[in-house]
């Protein structure tokens, strides 16, 4: 059975929103394939590489598997990847695949699971990988549209979005950085993190000017919590002077950064959509 999830882009509040704090994210049309199909053993094969349940090549597919298992026992299943989100960029790969994964598997098992048991099971493995997530890039895989999250408030977002992709980074070490920076300074940053609440839950609300006003000061947040780079602030700053309002998306220290598409794009960018549907069974 093949399912497929959508990727993700976050608009506004990342890491804000791993302390309750709200965010504004929309799926976005780049899409992870998963087909399961039942075998004697585990097989993983996707663009990592081939490998049989492992933790350190495919944690998350490894963990969706054991997740599954909670709902029905299996001995083996073949697992195969294709997916046209880029990897530790930003945009909900990890979650796409486990999504998808455990979609595929419910089919091909014949275990009913909704989309909230998805979900839920879905956020249970990227808390087994990560240690620490909000859930927002499980959420939007499986349901698809845009939010401000976690009140599950659909919005609509007439925009389309330039990503300009930087260099591969880990979710996990730069949800502990900022963790290790709340520690030290928990009252500051839980101020930052108000401020990146308010810009969120005024976006939907803005027109594209000011939409780019608030790219601009969550890009300036984000830097302040330390997930930008002396290297990443060159980029903004070369595009700030091109004319373009520009700040990174996910957990920063590389993956992408995105704009708003008018008219013209950043040599090397690509363009997304909006992404009405979740994850679904595809025709194999
Ligand atoms: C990652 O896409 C978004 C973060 O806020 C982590 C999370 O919400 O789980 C950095």
């Amino acid at each position: 059975m093949i399912a497929s999830a959508p990727g993700k882009i976050i608009l506004f509040g990342e890491h804000a929103v791993v302390y309750g704090r709200h965010a504004l994210v929309s799926a976005i049309d780049l899409r992870c394939r998963v087909e399961a199909k039942k075998c004697s053993e585990f097989r993983v094969i996707s663009p990592l590489g081939a490998t049989g349940l492992d933790l350190k090549v495919h944690p998350y597919i490894t963990f969706a598997i054991k997740r599954f298992c909670d709902f029905r026992k299996i001995e083996g299943a073949e697992i195969i990847v294709k997916s046209e989100i880029p990897i530790a960029s930003g945009l909900g790969s990890s979650a796409a695949v486990t999504v998808a994964t455990l979609k595929a598997l419910s089919y091909e098992f014949g275990v009913e699971l909704d989309n909230e048991e998805i979900f839920e099971t879905a956020k249970k493995v990227e808390i087994d990988v990560q240690g620490r997530a909000s859930g927002i890039d499980p959420f939007i895989s499986t349901f698809g549209g845009s939010w401000i999250f976690p009140e599950r408030k659909k919005v609509e977002l007439p925009f389309q979005f330039f990503l300009i992709r930087l260099w591969e980074r880990s979710t996990k070490a730069m949800v502990e950085k900022v963790a290790n920076l709340r520690q030290r300074y928990t009252e500051a940053v839980d101020k930052i993190f108000d401020a990146i609440d308010l810009i969120a839950l005024k976006a939907p609300n803005c027109g594209l000017e000011e939409f780019e006003e608030l790219i601009y000061m969550n890009q300036s947040l984000l830097r302040a919590i330390g997930v930008s780079s002396p290297e990443i602030d060159e980029i903004v700053s070369k595009l700030e002077k091109d004319g373009f309002k520009v700040k990174l998306t996910g957990a920063g220290g590389g993956g992408c950064i995105f704009g708003i598409f008018q008219n013209k794009k950043p040599d090397g960018s690509i363009l997304v959509r909006p992404e009405l549907e979740g994850v679904r069974i595809e025709d194999s």
